[in-house]
């Protein structure tokens, strides 16, 4: 019980329901429920822990094998990580973890491409050093909004990124990643970057077995929504995933 700060959701076979939450009272631990689903009747069978500070989360259903995988990162930790859970009886269990790329990541959004594979897109941040990070959600508004000039104290402090205070970092960029899961783990496997800029608000459908269209807000270009399609979905070699330089159009998918 507590605060709610982050939660998401996905079905577990025909009979469950994993619901996972942050709670902002508990430093925003995680915990993934298993709930049992009968008629209209929603029964907690058990919990587990997947994280002790998270503020993006996203989760999906794969069919097989039967698993909900789930993914997570915060404002300060190296990279984002993603878990595969299981029903065993009533007990929610893990099958596998991943780390999954290598920068500061923010803005995780999960969607399955299959039964055993899903894409997870999420804003890697340019090569920033701890002082450099933008610390409150809200940063980005309110460097758009003036605050910077403002009130640049407490802007350069909690907001240096958005602020442009670190001159010498590279740019955000958008990127998405190919999961596996098996029986036992999770693996990362073909990326791709999608875009070159500050990139949030992920939405990603797949469109044809090998393809998906990942759209986006890049905010480095007053937020305007930006569309990719992704294709190599069904390899497993690094490198195959590309992305359209241009418009979603017919003309990208080979
Ligand atoms: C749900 O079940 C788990 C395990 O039995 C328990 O730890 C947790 O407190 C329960 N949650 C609620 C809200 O009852
Ligand atoms: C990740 O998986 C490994 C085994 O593959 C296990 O030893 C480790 O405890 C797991 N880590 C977490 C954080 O669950
Ligand atoms: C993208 O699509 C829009 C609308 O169809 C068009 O106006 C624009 O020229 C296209 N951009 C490129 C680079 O093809």
């Amino acid at each position: 019980m507590g605060t709610c700060w982050m939660q998401a959701i996905a079905s577990l076979g025909s009979a469950h329901v994993v619901a996972c939450g942050a709670v902002a009272t508990q430093g925003r631990a995680t915990t993934c429920h298993l709930l049992a689903v009968s008629g209209s009747t929603l029964t907690n069978q058990s919990a587990v822990r997947v994280s002790e500070q998270a503020d993006f989360l996203s989760a999906t259903s794969l069919a097989s094998p039967e698993r909900v995988v789930i993914c997570f990162s915060d404002w300060q930790t190296v990279s984002a990580e993603c878990r595969s859970l299981q029903a065993s009886g009533d007990e929610l269990v893990e099958a596998g973890n991943v780390t999954v790329d290598s920068g500061v990541t923010r803005y995780l959004s999960l969607s399955p491409v299959s039964s055993d594979r899903a894409l997870l897109c999420l804003e890697r941040q340019g090569p920033l050093g701890e002082q450099c990070m933008d610390r409150r959600l809200q940063c980005e508004y309110w460097a758009a909004a003036g605050e910077c000039t403002i009130n640049p104290k407490f802007m350069d402090s909690l907001c240096p990124h958005s602020c442009g205070v670190c001159t010498t970092v590279g740019l955000s960029q958008g990127r998405c990643h190919v999961l596996g899961v098996s029986e036992t783990s999770i693996e990362a496997g073909p990326e791709v970057v999608v875009n070159d800029g500050i990139t949030w608000n992920f939405a990603m459908a797949r469109v044809e077995s090998d393809t998906a269209i990942v759209c986006f807000s890049d905010s480095t270009r007053r937020d305007a929504a930006r569309c990719r399609t992704v294709w190599g979905l069904r390899e497993w070699l690094p490198l195959q995933a590309r992305a359209c330089t241009e418009n979603a159009s017919a003309s990208c998918v080979p």
